[in-house]
C-alpha cells in the first residue's frame, strides 16, 4: 500500500508528482499484468451503482443495531458486508455504504487515502450529536498524507498502532490445549522474499541496503512484480511453506508497523527474518523464539552465516516452531481487493461494542510523533 506524495512539498509542486506518477502508474498497469496494480482513483458513480445494484448492508433488518457507514469504498475494493459474519462471525453492526442513512448513522468510516485536499468529499456538517467519524488508515506515517484540516475532526482512530482507538492487525491466538504434533512443512528453498512494491518514495532504502549486503552471503529466491517473478494469490501460502525463511522487511521503520509480512510466515510454517521497530515491539505481539531479527546481528553477512548454520541443524531449527504449542496464526486474506475487509469489520464490531464519548485530537501530533 502505497501514497504517492512527500509531505512538506508545496501543494503545487506535491499535485504535479501525483499527476506524473498517476500516469506512470497507468501506463504500467495498463502494459502490464494487472494482479497489483492499484485500483483506479475513487469514481463516485460507481459506488453509487455499486449500493444500487447490491444494495449492501450487513444486516438488512437489525434495526436495534448500531449503524456504521463506510463513507469510501477504500481503493474501490468492494466486498459483501456478509463477509464480516462469514469470515470473522462479526454482525454486531449494521453496516452500510448507503449515504442516504447518514443522519442516523453511529459511526462513519472515513478512509484517509481517500479525502480530497479541499475536504470537499467528506460527509456533511453539523453532524449527528451521538455520531461518531473514524480515521481509517493503516499506512505507516512514512506514507501518509498530512491533509490539513484533519487534526480535530474525528471521534476515533482505527490504525495498526498499538495506542489506536480500533486497532487492526492479524495476530497469534493461544490455544488452551496443547498441539504436540506440528509437522514442519517440507522445504525446498533456503531464504524467500516477496516484493510487491520497491518505489523509493515509499521508504524502501534501509531494506533495500540491508538486501544488497545480505545476498552477497546467501542465496535469496525472490518473488514478486518487482522481479518480474509474479506470485499468483493461490500460490501465496504453499510458495512460503517451502521456504526456511522468509525475509519480512517492512518498507519504513515505524513504532508497531509490521504488517501481514510476518503474518504469512508464521501462519505458514516458515520461520521470518525480521526488519522493522526494535525486537521488542516484535514481542508486543508475536513470541521472541518465533522470529529472527536482523538487529540480533552486527551485520547481514553474520545473519546470513546464522541462517546457513541453522539450515544445518534440525534441532535449532525446529526450536523457532516451538511456540505453535500454544499458539495459532491465522492465515490473513491474501487477495489485493480483500486488504480492506478486516479492517471495516473490526470497526463494525468496535461500534457494536462501544458508545464511549471520545474527541481525537491532534491526530497528527499523535500520528507523526
Ligand atoms: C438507501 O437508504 C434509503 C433510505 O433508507 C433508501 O430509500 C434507499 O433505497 C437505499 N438505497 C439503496 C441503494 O439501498
Ligand atoms: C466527536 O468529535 C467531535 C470533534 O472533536 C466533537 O465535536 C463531537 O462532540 C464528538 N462526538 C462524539 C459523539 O463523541
Amino acid at each position: 500500500m502505497v501514497t504517492l506524495t512527500g509531505i512538506s512539498l508545496p501543494r503545487l509542486v506535491a499535485i504535479m508528482v501525483v499527476a506524473g506518477l498517476v500516469s506512470l502508474t497507468i501506463l504500467y498497469c495498463w502494459s502490464s499484468t494487472p494482479k497489483n496494480c492499484p485500483a483506479p482513483l475513487p469514481n463516485p458513480k460507481q459506488q453509487e451503482s455499486y449500493a444500487a445494484k447490491k444494495s449492501n448492508s450487513l444486516t438488512g433488518t437489525a434495526e436495534d443495531k448500531p449503524i456504521l457507514l463506510l463513507w469510501f469504498w477504500p481503493e474501490n475494493y468492494f466486498f459483501d458486508f456478509s463477509d464480516c459474519k462469514t469470515i470473522f462471525n462479526i454482525d454486531g453492526c449494521h453496516l452500510t455504504d448507503n449515504r442516504s442513512l447518514y443522519d442516523t448513522s453511529d459511526g462513519v468510516l472515513i478512509f484517509h487515502k481517500a479525502i480530497s485536499w479541499d475536504l470537499t468529499n467528506l460527509p456533511p456538517s453539523p453532524r449527528p450529536r451521538f455520531q461518531r467519524w473514524i480515521w481509517f488508515h493503516v499506512e505507516s506515517p512514512t506514507n501518509t498524507r498530512k491533509i490539513p484540516g484533519l487534526e480535530n475532526l474525528f471521534n476515533l482512530t482505527l490504525s495498526y498502532r498499538h495506542d489506536a482507538d480500533i486497532l487492526v492487525r492479524w495476530r497469534l491466538r493461544t490455544r488452551k490445549k496443547p498441539e504436540e504434533d506440528f509437522v514442519i512443512p517440507k522445504k525446498d528453498k533456503l531464504v524467500c522474499w516477496i516484493v510487491s512494491n520497491n518505489a523509493a518514495s515509499t521508504g524502501v532504502g534501509t531494506r533495500n541496503k540491508f538486501y544488497e549486503e545480505f545476498s552477497k552471503h546467501i542465496q535469496v529466491t525472490m518473488f514478486g512484480k518487482a522481479y518480474a517473478n509474479f506470485l499468483d494469490f493461490k500460490e501465496y501460502y504453499p510458495t512460503l511453506s517451502s521456504c526456511k525463511f522468509y525475509l519480512s522487511l517492512e518498507n519504513s521503520i515505524h513504532k508497531d508497523y509490521f504488517t501481514e509480512k510476518i503474518n504469512g510466515p508464521l501462519a505458514a510454517g516458515t520461520v521470518p527474518v525480521v526488519l522493522g521497530p526494535p525486537r521488542k515491539n516484535y514481542e508486543n505481539f508475536v513470541p521472541g523464539d518465533a522470529f529472527i531479527h536482523v538487529e540480533d546481528f552486527t551485520d547481514p553477512k553474520s545473519l546470513a552465516e546464522y541462517l546457513l548454520q541453522l539450515d544445518k541443524d534440525d534441532v535449532a531449527y525446529r526450536r523457532y516452531f516451538d511456540w505453535r504449542k500454544h499458539l495459532t496464526a491465522t492465515p490473513h486474506l491474501i487477495q489485493q481487493t480483500q486488504e480492506f475487509i478486516l479492517p471495516i469489520c473490526t470497526a463494525c464490531d468496535y461500534i457494536a461494542r462501544h458508545r464511549e464519548y471520545k474527541e481525537a485530537h491532534d491526530l497528527y501530533d499523535w500520528y507523526f510523533n
